[in-house]
């Protein structure tokens, strides 16, 4: 550690720093005094450290906090929050933690499903470290590249991809506040999927901080660390610093549509004929289906909305001419595209008025905060129109439900299922999202919804993906199992690990017991180390297993 060097200033920071700061509270109190012993003080700490008394506490905890859910008053809330300055306070914050056996959440953007990065309930009392501080961005066109620090959002990525060339892009999500740091270590899928895959896809390498507190590039982590933190879930293997990702070619003028279609304008026919072609179209075309409960033509009657929310890598002309071959359904026309750089059809497919200008992007916030419960499958057979029905009439017996049906194909069924952890591959025609949706008036009735959207889950059971059941880590779901406190879970994990991850379950837990086989970087759904038994065989095969390829 080079932290030894730096004693007498340490010996310095705890005779100033210690008298100014003293709570009453013991954790806030050592995990203080450790940081001051272990960090560079030529940036002081102090700002960094918010605890739940000083004022400002509150609005950081909920600051990117996307599911409101977690932050009711019933819910655990952390000892402290951590914001870093520098790498070397994550490093810090990883020492200390670990010193002091103080639970660490680790957050990025916030938009975890279930809440993880800000709120344990299988332990407690615990602290959240938020990279938000740590967010800068450099776009080097010539090496066709990037780098960004896990703090900053997606939408600063695309921003700064295009203020320096109008013809790279970057393959991720599509809702731009996502957290760089949080996102690509799930898979991280948008728009350019067909075309380029995933952004987990396309990462050259990264910084880390593993559960020594050490930092590590690819180089120094080796190819099997490397392999899992490219989609095998947040928060297993160490805290990502920094993502260099691999750019990607993008025309001047893309086009994008949105037309939406009723039952009574035929809907289910057409949606029935989308799981058709959604997967064999020309992959420079995604087509999603956003479906929700719409107002019916007669007053008071409500019927279903299936939009179809849409990018193309090219113009308006060409389109025309994909869809009148593939997809004439639809019945798309000219008046329906607009043509747009790049940047535009982000700021367009991320929801915002064509009024906003993609500056907007550089305020790193969330537009999109709600109560909410989300559930995903992946289908591997179109789902007959009978199948189709029945999901409409339990669609309108909920307040706000949301489904979103995304493609796959192309790009996405080149790449191998062991490549990355991520495994949904060739075979899959679309992935499903289910998310019921609620506002502050119904805060107390997150049983109800919850209840409504398993029951569509179990419908939808004969419709969806089988041995496994397929589910998206990013779309993180607690349903599917929960790890214990302080115990080995290989057992049961394997069941919500299989979901996930397929074959490569396995894989990731090997990686999991010899990087971190102290299990430090835990949480409700982390990747389990091997039990003890079988641990040392697991230990002793680390050298050997560094340039295993998958
Ligand atoms: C509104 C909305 C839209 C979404 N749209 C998409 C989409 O288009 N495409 C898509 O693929 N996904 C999408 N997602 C899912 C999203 O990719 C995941 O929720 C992702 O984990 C978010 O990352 P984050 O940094 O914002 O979240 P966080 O809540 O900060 O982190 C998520 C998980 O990763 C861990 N983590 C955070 N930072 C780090 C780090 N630096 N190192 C290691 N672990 C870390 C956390 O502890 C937590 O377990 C969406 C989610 C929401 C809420
Ligand atoms: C927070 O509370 C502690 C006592 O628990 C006190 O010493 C400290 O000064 C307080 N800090 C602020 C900013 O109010
Ligand atoms: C401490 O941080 C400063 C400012 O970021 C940096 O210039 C300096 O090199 C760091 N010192 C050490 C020992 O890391
Ligand atoms: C989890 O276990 C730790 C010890 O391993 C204990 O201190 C903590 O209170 C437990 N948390 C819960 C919620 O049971
Ligand atoms: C659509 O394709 C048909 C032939 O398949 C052709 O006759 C027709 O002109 C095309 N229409 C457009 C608008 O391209
Ligand atoms: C995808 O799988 C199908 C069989 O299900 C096979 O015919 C096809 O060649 C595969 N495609 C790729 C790119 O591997």
């Amino acid at each position: 550690m080079e932290f030894s060097s730096s004693t007498i200033l340490s010996f310095l920071a705890l005779l100033f720093l210690s008298i100014p700061f003293s709570t009453s509270n013991p954790t806030q109190d050592s995990f203080y005094q450790c940081l001051a012993t272990n960090s560079n003080l030529s940036v002081p700490l102090y700002p960094a450290f918010y605890t739940p008394n000083i004022s400002s506490f509150t609005s950081l905890l909920q600051s990117t906090a996307q599911n409101l859910r977690y932050l009711l008053p019933s819910v655990p809330k952390p000892e402290l929050i951590f914001t870093p300055l520098l790498e070397s306070h994550v490093q810090s914050a990883v020492i200390c933690s670990k010193q002091l056996n103080i639970h660490l959440r680790v957050r990025s953007g916030g938009h975890d499903y279930e809440g993880l990065s800000y709120v344990s309930q299988i332990e407690s009392p615990f602290i959240i470290v938020d990279l938000s501080k740590l967010r800068s961005i450099s776009v080097d066109i010539a090496d066709n590249s990037a780098w960004a620090s896990a703090g900053a959002t997606i939408g600063e990525l695309y921003y700064r991809i295009a203020e320096k060339s109008k013809i790279h892009g970057f393959p991720a999500g599509l809702c731009t506040s996502l957290g760089i740091g949080g996102h690509i270590t799930g898979g991280a899928y948008g728009s350019m999927m067909r075309k380029y895959g995933l952004g987990a896809d396309n990462v050259l390498d990264a910084r880390i901080v593993d559960a020594n507190g050490n930092i590590l590039d690819r180089q120094s982590m080796g190819e099997d660390l490397f392999w899992a933190i490219r989609g095998g879930g947040g928060a297993s293997f160490g805290i990502i610093l920094s993502w260099k990702v691999r750019l990607v070619p993008v025309p001047e003028t893309v086009t994008v549509f949105t037309v939406p279609k009723t039952l009574e304008q035929g809907g289910t026919k057409i949606l029935y004929r989308w799981q058709q072609v959604a997967d064999k179209l020309d992959e420079n075309l995604f087509i999603r289906v956003v479906i929700s409960v719409a107002d019916g033509s007669t007053k008071g009657q409500k019927t279903i909305s299936t939009a179809y929310n849409a990018l193309f890598l090219g113009g308006v002309d060409r389109l025309l001419q994909v869809m009148n071959q593939s997809f004439p359904e639809l019945g798309l026309q000219s008046k329906d595209c607009v043509e747009l750089s790049w940047l535009k059809s982000v700021l367009y497919i991320a929801g915002y008025p064509s009024s906003v200008p993609p500056e907007a992007l550089l305020q790193g916030k969330s537009s999109f905060k709600n109560y909410f419960k989300a559930k995903s499958d992946f289908v591997r057979e179109p789902i007959p129109e009978t199948g189709l029905e029945g999901i409409w009439k339990r669609l309108l017996e909920e307040d706000s439900p949301l489904m979103v049906w995304n493609p796959y194909g192309g790009m996405m069924s080149k790449i191998s299922e062991s490549e990355i952890p991520f495994p949904h591959r060739n075979g899959t025609i679309f992935k499903i999202q289910y998310l019921s949706l609620w506002g502050e008036a119904d805060k107390d009735l997150a049983p109800k919804h919850i209840d409504w959207i398993r029951k569509l889950y179990n419908y939808m059971a004969s419709y969806a993906s089988t041995f496994p059941r397929e589910a998206y880590v990013n779309y993180r779901d607690l349903d599917l199992g929960i790890n214990k406190n302080g115990s080995s879970n290989f057992i049961q994990a394997s069941a919500w690990g299989a979901r996930y991850f397929k074959n490569n379950f396995n894989r990731l837990v090997r990686i999991k017991t010899q990087v971190d086989p102290d299990n430090f970087f835990r949480h409700e759904q982390s990747i389990p180390t091997l039990p003890t038994s079988t641990k040392r065989r697991g230990r002793k095969s680390h050298h050997r297993t560094k340039k295993s390829h998958g």
